[in-house]
């Protein structure tokens, strides 16, 4: 499984699937989820309304409206309420279990933004610490690839760094 890493806005990545950072109403906020609804239309939400909602750490996937992408895998991070409530734990969840949603619908290439570092205030060493380990230790006959979007030139120095240690 190969991992790329791009800066930019993950709404214009043409993987299998993109990552949505999303909350567990599914029903849009701003950052990266505002950017998918807008970029991909309401055929999203509408996917969303009906699935009704999601814990944190779990994953679940939807249409991908006018994105290029196939399909968008929301995913649920952690809020960052001081490293004792299990965030670490949580963060972990969301990529494992949206690289075995992505696995199980046949999806080879998978795009993921830096999920809880935004309006989450996950601190952002800590995330790609726990987003790359998490990726490199995912072992997959499906998926081949496994892009992370930084969005933000912090994180893409981190997950430039933290890649080739
Ligand atoms: N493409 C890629 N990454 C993006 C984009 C984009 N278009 N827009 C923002 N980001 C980055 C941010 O820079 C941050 O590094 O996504 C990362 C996650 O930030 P948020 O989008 O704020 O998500 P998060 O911290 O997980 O908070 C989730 O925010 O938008 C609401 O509904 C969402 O309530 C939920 C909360």
């Amino acid at each position: 499984m190969k991992i790329r890493l791009l800066e930019g806005d993950i709404t214009q990545v043409s993987t299998d699937a993109i990552v949505n950072a999303a909350n567990s109403s599914l029903l849009g906020g701003g950052g990266v989820d505002g950017a998918i609804h807008r970029t991909g239309g309401p055929t999203i939400l509408e996917e969303c309304r009906k699935i009704g909602g999601c814990p944190t750490g779990e994953a679940v996937i939807t249409n991908a409206g006018d994105l290029q992408a196939k399909k968008v895998i929301h995913t649920v991070g952690p809020i960052w309420r001081g490293g004792a409530s299990n965030e670490a734990e949580k963060l972990t969840c969301c990529y494992l279990n949206s690289l075995k949603l992505a696995e199980e619908n046949g999806l080879k290439t998978i795009a993921f933004p830096n999920i809880s570092t935004g309006i989450y205030g996950f601190p952002k060493e800590k995330a790609a610490h726990i987003a790359i380990t998490t990726v490199k230790s995912f072992v997959s006959e499906i998926i081949e690839e496994v892009v992370f979007v930084c969005f933000d030139r912090e994180n893409y120095q981190l997950y430039q760094v933290n890649l080739h240690s």
